[in-house]
């Protein structure tokens, strides 16, 4: 057994688009465990656009990367040495961890065994894992989600997106609506994941117009994945009592906060009585296994769809998170790391 792991670490703290050279690989010792902790084989690695606004050198909810240290990613593997009574040698985890070959669990953090269901590992880091818990507490605890509502959902396409949309339609949204960057992500929304309409933001003109006509009684609840300019637009269309979850800010992570676009129409709060609240998918941690559960049955059920891209081999993990900003992604984007 090899007793080194390859890793990919951050050059320099990123302006801008991330480019494959902003990245390097490494080699290290396993660190010696201490209490609690344990070392895992990585099988998958996600990238996330969430990650990149910790490349930039600035602390927001998580810390950030600093140059020379690997980036994290959540990760699928197989337990291989431990000192943490509750994870065994051979266990199969799934955790917050590194794109590299192997994964440290420092004591504390996110972290479960894999259930022994019928269901492909890699969906623990997708549908069931940390995107899917997003759109499921996203809608039910910050979008207070009621039977009924009518959902506007962005980069709809993406794991959050298109698992929001179908759970809002199957808990008995009037109407879903996703926005969504290409004719091939609009027809999969509306013809197998069951959004009643989908707009593509890049060939339509007159978003704001399109909006309006996808939703023309307007929009309880807002679920936005892209940030500021997309909440800006939508905000005249929210309706009474509206709700505005903002997951995440896709479009604006590359952007410098100087020249991001502000929300102007705030008025609309006031007229509307709308909610716009955060969301930290984390604090709902000893509420996944429920979620888990009620959509492993969906799944099986075939009811709860999803798309993902697994990409072969660690050396692949920096073009994998550059495509997500240049839309490249549809569905989860995993690396496999593992020879399993
Ligand atoms: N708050 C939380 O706890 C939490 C947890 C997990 C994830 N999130 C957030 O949820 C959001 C969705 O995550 P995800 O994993 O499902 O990823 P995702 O939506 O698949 O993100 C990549 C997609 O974003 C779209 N995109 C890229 N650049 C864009 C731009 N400039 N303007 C508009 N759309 C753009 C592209 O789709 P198109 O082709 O449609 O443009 C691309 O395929 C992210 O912002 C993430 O940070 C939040």
């Amino acid at each position: 057994m090899t007793n080194s792991m390859r890793y990919v670490s951050l050059k320099a703290n990123i302006d801008g688009l991330p480019k494959e050279s902003d990245f390097e690989f490494k080699d290290a010792p396993f660190p010696e465990l201490k209490e609690s902790q344990f070392i895992a084989e990585n099988h998958f690695v996600s990238v996330d656009p969430g990650m990149r606004s910790r490349l930039s050198g600035v602390t927001g909810y998580a810390p950030c990367v600093k140059p020379g240290e690997a980036v994290s990613g959540f990760a699928i593997g197989r337990v291989l040495e431990s000192c943490n009574a509750a994870y065994k040698k051979g266990d199969m985890v799934t955790m917050g961890g590194s794109w590299a070959s192997h994964s440290v669990f420092g004591g504390a953090g996110f972290a479960f065994k894999l259930p022994e269901v019928d269901i492909p590992a890699s969906l623990f880091l997708g549908v069931l894992g940390i995107p899917g818990m997003t759109s499921y507490f996203g809608l039910k605890r910050i979008g207070r989600f009621q039977k009924g509502d009518h959902i506007l959902v962005t980069s709809a396409a993406g794991p959050v997106g298109a698992t929001a949309g179908q759970l809002a339609k199957h808990w008995g949204a009037a109407s879903v609506t996703g926005i969504a960057g290409s004719e091939e992500k609009c027809n999969w929304l509306t013809e197998k994941a069951g959004f009643d309409t989908a707009i593509n933001y890049k060939t339509e003109s007159d978003l704001a117009g399109a909006i309006s006509r996808a939703c023309p009684e307007g929009v309880d609840v807002l679920f936005d994945n892209v940030g500021n300019a997309m909440i800006d637009t939508v905000l005249p269309m929210m309706r009474f009592n509206g709700r505005i979850i903002v997951s995440g800010q896709t479009a604006d992570y590359n952007v410098p906060l100087e020249e991001r676009h502000g929300i102007k129409n705030t008025i609309e709060f006031i007229a509307s009585r709308l909610l716009m609240q955060g969301l930290v998918v984390f604090d709902d941690i000893p509420n996944f296994v429920k979620a888990q559960n009620e959509m492993s049955i969906l799944i099986q059920e075939g009811k709860l769809v999803y798309k993902e891209k697994i990409f072969e081999g660690l050396e692949t993990l920096p073009s994998a998170f550059c495509g997500l900003f240049k839309g490249e992604n549809f569905g989860r984007q995993l690396v496999k790391v593992g020879s399993f």
